[in-house]
C-alpha cells in the first residue's frame, strides 16, 4: 500500500476526521445522524416524501462558459463535463435519468468531483459500474479524471482506474496543445481526509494555468493563493433540504462558506460548486435539484 493510501486508511478507521480547520470527532456528528433517522421515518408518512423523491430525480444539465484568467489560446472552447456526488448507490434511479442527460455528448474531459459512493458499506465496486453505466452514452476526447470525496474509500482508486478513469489524489497531470500547458491538480478530501499533501499538491506548478478539482470548496482560498484559475467542486449538493429560494440549511462547510452553491469568484480565481448528481442521507431534495454541468472555458478577448 502506498504511503498516502497508508495515512488515508488511518484517517478511515479513526475516531476523527481531519478537515483543513483541524480534527473533527465523529461522535460530534452523531445527534445529526440521529435527527435525520428520525426524520426519514417521519417523512415517510407523509406526501412530503414523494415529492421530495420526484425532485431528487430531476435532474438538470447546465451549459455555461467560463472565463478563468490566463486560458492559453489552445485551450479556449475546452469542455469539461463536470459530474459531483453521483452516490448513485443510494438511488439508483438516478442512473437511467443521468444516462439520457448526457447521452451524446462530446466534450474534452471529464471531471468528476468525489462522492462516487454513498453507503459507506458498499464496496467501490458497485457505484462505479453505475457511474460507468450512467456516463455510458459520452464521449470524451481527452482525459477522464476523478477525486476522492468524504464517502470515498481508499479502494476507490483502484475501483475507477480499473473503469478507465485517473484519479489525482494530491498528484497533478499536465496537458499539452503546442506549447500551451495547462495543469489539472486533484486533492483528496479536504473535508474529512486533509493532510499537508494537499498543500504541498497546491503548490507544486511551473507556472502553468491552473485547474483544481476537489471534493469540497473549503481550500478554495488557498488554491487562490497558490495560483490557480479554475477550481471545480461538489460536497453540498446544494444543500439538498433547502429554504424557499434555494438557501441552503446545511452546507457541511467549515470554512469557504461563499462557496456553498453554484458560480463564485474568490480572489483572480473562478469557481463552481456543482449541487451534485444524488442525494445522501435523505433520499430528496426540497428547494433545489441536481445537476451536471458542461463547462466551455473561453478566453477573455473573445467576449
Ligand atoms: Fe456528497
Amino acid at each position: 500500500m502506498k504511503s498516502w493510501a497508508r495515512r488515508r486508511r488511518e484517517i478511515e478507521v479513526s475516531r476523527c476526521w481531519h478537515g483543513r480547520t483541524g480534527g473533527r470527532s465523529r461522535w460530534r456528528k452523531r445527534p445529526y445522524d440521529v435527527l435525520l433517522a428520525v426524520l426519514d421515518k417521519a417523512i415517510r408518512a407523509t406526501p412530503l416524501f414523494a415529492r421530495g423523491y420526484r425532485n431528487a430525480l430531476d435532474l438538470r444539465r447546465v451549459e455555461f462558459d467560463l472565463v478563468p484568467a490566463g486560458l492559453p489560446p489552445s485551450f479556449d472552447g475546452y469542455r469539461i463535463l463536470h459530474v459531483s456526488d453521483p452516490h448513485l448507490d443510494y438511488l439508483p434511479d438516478l442512473v437511467g435519468v443521468l444516462r439520457k442527460l448526457v447521452e451524446g455528448l462530446d466534450v474534452d474531459m471529464l471531471a468528476v468531483t468525489g462522492d462516487i459512493r454513498g453507503d459507506r458499506r458498499q464496496p467501490a465496486e458497485h457505484p462505479t459500474a453505475l457511474l460507468v453505466e450512467a456516463l455510458a452514452g459520452v464521449k470524451v476526447r481527452g482525459p477522464r479524471l476523478a477525486v476522492l470525496g468524504n464517502h470515498d474509500p481508499v479502494e476507490m482508486v483502484d475501483a475507477l482506474e480499473a473503469v478507465g478513469i485517473d484519479v489525482l489524489v494530491n498528484r497533478s497531470l499536465v496537458l499539452q496543445r503546442g506549447v500551451d500547458r495547462l495543469r489539472v491538480t486533484g486533492l483528496d478530501d479536504v473535508h474529512s481526509f486533509y493532510t499537508e499533501a494537499a498543500q504541498a499538491a497546491l503548490a507544486d506548478h511551473d507556472g502553468e494555468f491552473r485547474i483544481a478539482l476537489v471534493h469540497s470548496a473549503e481550500v478554495a482560498d488557498d488554491a487562490d493563493r497558490a495560483g490557480y484559475a479554475l477550481y471545480l467542486c461538489g460536497h453540498t449538493h446544494g444543500g439538498q433540504i433547502c429554504l424557499p429560494g434555494g438557501r441552503p440549511i446545511i452546507t457541511h462547510l467549515t470554512r469557504c462558506r461563499h462557496a456553498a452553491s453554484g458560480l463564485w469568484r474568490q480572489g483572480r480565481m473562478v469557481g463552481y460548486t456543482s449541487r451534485g448528481v444524488g442525494v445522501s442521507e435523505l433520499p430528496l431534495r426540497c428547494n433545489t435539484r441536481g445537476e451536471v454541468a458542461v463547462i466551455t472555458l473561453r478566453r477573455a478577448e473573445r467576449l
